[in-house]
């Protein structure tokens, strides 16, 4: 179905959780739904996807200061990389009725996308650039403090 790969047991890490989403099984076909602050612990603020991503190609490779997100493979397969500055993770997601949920302050690079894939997020803030972190020697300095 899915692997998860914790590769520690520091507890920050443990904030990260992938979340089993509704299904109404169908004969026609089934059915998946999220609700904010039901099933995902966060109002949803805006809705992105990632789609056409070329063989070998990743996305990401930066942390967020304020937004929390939860990432679905809707369709097809990819890896989210998980840093919160000690220690790493890696989820595996290949089914549209679970997803990763990430609160802020982590690094994250999503890759290993298969052919057709699409990874929807759901986040908790608008767009905003200044949101970013995008050099990762500044998101270290960030988890000294
Ligand atoms: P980015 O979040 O860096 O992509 P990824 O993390 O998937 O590699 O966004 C890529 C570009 O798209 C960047 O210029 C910002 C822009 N963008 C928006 O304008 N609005 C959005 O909601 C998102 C997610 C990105």
């Amino acid at each position: 179905m899915f692997v998860y790969l914790c590769l520690t047991n520091f507890s920050r890490m443990q904030d990260c959780k992938l979340i089993q989403l509704p299904k109404i099984v169908d004969n026609r076909g089934n059915l998946s739904f999220i609700e904010s602050n039901k099933h995902i612990p966060f109002d949803i603020k805006r809705v992105y996807w990632i789609y056409d991503v070329p063989g070998g190609e990743f996305r990401g490779s930066h942390a967020f200061k304020e937004q929390n997100e939860f990432i679905i493979a809707l369709s097809g397969s990819f890896d989210v990389h998980i840093d919160d500055g000690k220690q790493k993770t890696v989820f595996s997601l290949n089914r549209s009725y679970y997803g990763l949920y990430i609160p802020a302050g982590y690094w994250r690079q999503i890759e290993n996308f298969s052919t057709n894939s699409l990874a929807l997020v759901l986040s908790s803030t608008n767009f905003s650039e200044k949101d970013y972190i995008r050099n990762y020697e500044e998101f270290l300095k960030t988890k000294q403090a």
